[in-house]
């Protein structure tokens, strides 16, 4: 792996670019080929994608990667093999036919489309954001699509979707409806998917693309993963390197079923069309309704898929994810502990716990809830969002005084979207859980889906997240939803209209959560899904931070956390401290410190040595890990799928300070670090940390003063050698 030592980002370059940046958004050029073209350029600080509408009208795609240098290569228009939004039926001449992007059938009953651009507009939202509406009509039909593009030009991110309307007479049927489908060119691509199954989610797996189309796609209905998550890296020409080479990173912005589907055609282009997966998902669009489908988010870089990461995070941090710049809370939860085995006794002696060790906020898991059918195990009470009166007897305000009364916050658990058949809303509302009329209800942990299509459904969804949000004292929610759609019926749709329910349901979810972001500002909020089910941008923009998985076993956290860093940023990534597994408390503490940290351990029963490693773990973690982790840069160095330890460092965007993370998963010996992203020219005091249950001495290079030169050139040795050994250093810059 070739790797570049110092950030490559020059003051000169930046501005040089930035001002060619500026010429081409605000310049539509006539090209002096054989055919007239206008150019579209949709740019961020390094890359671009150039559009072109042609004499008919057709908006063809020239380019997608680096800012071009100069304009006149594009001066004449391609076919139409390179149509962006490629639409079905319409005839390709003698041209490949792709695979639209658009499949429609009128109101008419006529199968094709034919799109041709009627206008365009950019414009500047603030000074980092521009939006680009590209308006696109049938010249037979009554019949308009948009593609929208939205730049963050200082974070290098291009979010692209497509609204479609009609004023045709009836419905029209919309079978595909892609977000986005653009054309890579290359000599050859290479995908990096993040695959896994429950408990094994964000599995890096690349593979270099054969001709014909590879699909990464879920059909779970209303959570984007568990088999994969909605988002992959294209890398261009070579395999992906984590600082080298030309990369594309894209993430979709759906919480349901999505495909992102990859043609290698015989040209050798690549095209990317993502979006929902219209499987089962046909929707009956009417007239004057704006169908927006999902964006998907694309980063460009040629520093590989460090680069790319790094731009999601700043990304996310600044749009993606509500309060990216707040301070996560350190988290203490009971689920791991006392699972649905609790009473008020119980989680008060808890927040006695989390109170020694220095927790910001107790998380009151699954089990609070259901009088007539009490939730004591996963078979009951899902629906009934009452407190449980057996073990509760004082109510939820009562727990959160007592937890404030320790100095600790109070969260709550919720899965607002289920029902479990033994609850007394399914025995009022049978019709309120999705179903297949002549089918036997196809339970998964014992529940069903809620049909959140029906408007009733939904304000139920609505009544159970505000009135437990509003609840005195509570002030963090982890939204949990256990199970997917396999039976995708609904009581409320016309038959005719079925497979809208799915669009309409992660719509709705979406408005339930929208809701809960605006009505709830102070609430911190977490994405959970029967582990990481909802790891998604569609979702994380409601909520603060995400569950990874329920496998909390840090061995394999370490590759968890590390597949999903490519897209998501520590700060949103909870990673708790747990028992799983038997591995050292160090180790434990180590791994979960390169994330959201938090704890998951049953604090009544921990020695008192565990007490004081967890105590002085989080008093370093909040003084002087946490700042640096959740906002600064990353930079992977060492991969657990290539090496037998992993290596992470975050460097504040000043880079003044760093936080150098080991962790060593199989035995082997010491070698030195070299870290990436720091100043060469500073010097760093390197002071190894949470050495409470370290094995060997601390380096001779620790509490020295060593250039960011030597360090990333020289590199660090740390002392781990055998497996579950980790070390953890702290530099602050002079
Ligand atoms: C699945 C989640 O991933 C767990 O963390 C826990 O909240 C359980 N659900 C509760 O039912």
């Amino acid at each position: 792996m070739t790797r570049i030592p110092f950030q490559l980002t020059h003051a000169a370059a930046r501005h040089r670019l930035a001002a060619l940046v500026l010429l081409l958004a605000s310049s539509v050029v006539s090209g002096r080929g054989t055919e007239p073209t206008r150019l579209i350029t949709i740019a961020t600080a390094h890359a671009a994608l150039v559009l072109s509408n042609n004499a008919a009208g057709r908006i063809l795609e020239l380019h997608f990667g680096a800012v071009p240098a100069d304009l006149s290569a594009f001066k004449k228009a391609p076919g139409r093999e390179r149509e962006f939004y490629p639409q079905y039926g319409d005839g390709f001449g003698e041209n490949f036919v792709p695979d639209p992007a658009l499949q429609v059938t009128h109101s008419d009953g006529n199968t094709s489309t034919d799109l041709l651009c009627r206008g365009q507009r950019t414009q500047p939202l603030d000074a980092d954001i521009s939006l680009t509406r590209l308006e696109l009509k049938d010249p037979a039909y009554p019949f308009f699509v948009t593609l929208c593009f939205k730049t963050y030009f200082n974070e290098d991110v291009i979010e692209a979707w497509t609204e479609i309307r009609h004023e045709e007479a009836g419905e029209v049927v919309l079978h595909r409806y892609a977000s986005c489908a653009p054309l890579l060119t290359a000599k050859a691509y290479w995908l990096t998917q993040f695959h896994g199954d429950y408990r094994h989610e964000a599995t890096l797996a690349e593979e270099k693309l054969a001709p014909g189309t590879k699909v990464l796609d879920s059909r779970l209905g209303v959570r984007a993963a568990r088999y994969c998550l909605p988002s992959c890296l294209i890398s261009l020409d070579q395999p992906a390197d984590e600082e080298s080479g030309e990369m594309l990173g894209a993430s979709l912005e759906w919480s349901g079923s999505f495909a992102l589907a990859f043609e290698l055609d015989p040209e050798n282009r690549l095209r990317a069309t993502c979006g929902i997966n219209p499987l089962g998902e046909e929707y009956h669009l009417k007239p004057g309704v704006v169908f927006k489908t999902p964006a998907v988010l694309w980063s460009w870089s040629d520093h590989g898929k460090g680069q790319v990461s790094r731009n999601f995070h700043r990304w996310a941090l600044r749009y993606g994810v509500r309060d990216g710049q707040k301070p996560r809370p350190v988290l203490c939860n009971n689920w791991e502990a006392t699972d649905m085995d609790f009473d008020e006794h119980l989680i008060a002696s808890l927040f006695d716990g989390a109170q020694e060790i220095g927790a910001d906020t107790f998380l009151l898991d699954d089990g609070w809830f259901g009088n007539a059918h009490p939730r004591n195990h996963d078979n009951a009470g899902l629906g009934d969002w009452q407190v449980n009166t057996n073990k509760l007897p004082h109510g939820l305000t009562y727990l959160a005084g007592e937890a404030r009364r320790r100095g600790v916050n109070f969260g709550i658990w919720l899965e607002p979207e289920m029902v479990n058949p033994a609850s007394d809303l399914f025995t009022q509302h049978p019709d309120w859980a999705m179903h297949q009329p002549h089918r036997r209800a196809d339970l998964s942990r014992n529940q069903l889906d809620l049909d959140l299509s029906r408007p009733a459904v939904r304000e139920f969804a609505w009544g159970a997240v505000s009135n437990t949000l509003a609840t005195p004292g509570v002030s963090y929610v982890k939204w949990d939803a256990n199970r997917f759609v396999t039976q995708p019926g609904s009581t409320y749709l016309p038959a005719s209209a079925q497979s809208d329910l799915l669009v309409d349901y992660n719509f709705a979810l979406y408005d339930v959560m929208a809701r809960m972001a605006e009505r709830f500002p102070d609430v911190m909020a977490m994405a959970c899904s029967g582990g990481g089910g909802r790891v998604d941008y569609g979702a994380l923009k409601f909520f603060h931070s995400f569950w990874p998985s329920d496998n909390t076993d840090p061995r394999d956290r370490v590759k968890i956390q590390w597949g999903y860093s490519h897209f998501f940023p520590a700060a949103s990534m909870a990673a708790h401290a747990t028992k799983m597994g038997g591995r050292p408390m160090k180790f434990a503490l180590d791994v979960a410190m390169s994330g959201a940290f938090g704890v998951d351990m049953d604090l009544r029963k921990l020695a008192s040595d565990e007490r004081s490693s967890l105590a002085a773990g989080i008093a370093l973690y909040k003084n002087e890990v946490r700042e640096v982790v959740e906002q600064g840069d990353l930079y992977r160095l060492e991969s657990p799928y290539e090496k037998p330890r992993a290596a992470l460092d975050f460097v504040s965007p000043d880079r003044a300070r760093a936080v150098l993370f080991v962790y060593q998963l199989t035995n082997a010996p010491a070698t030195p670090v070299k870290l990436c992203g720091l100043d060469p020219q500073r010097k760093y005091r390197v002071r190894e940390v949470n050495l409470a249950g370290a094995t060997g001495a601390s380096p001779a290079a620790s509490g020295k003063m060593i250039d960011g030169a030597t360090l990333m050139c020289d590199g660090l040795q740390p002392s781990c050698h055998a497996e579950f050994d980790s070390a953890v250093f702290v530099l602050a810059g002079e």
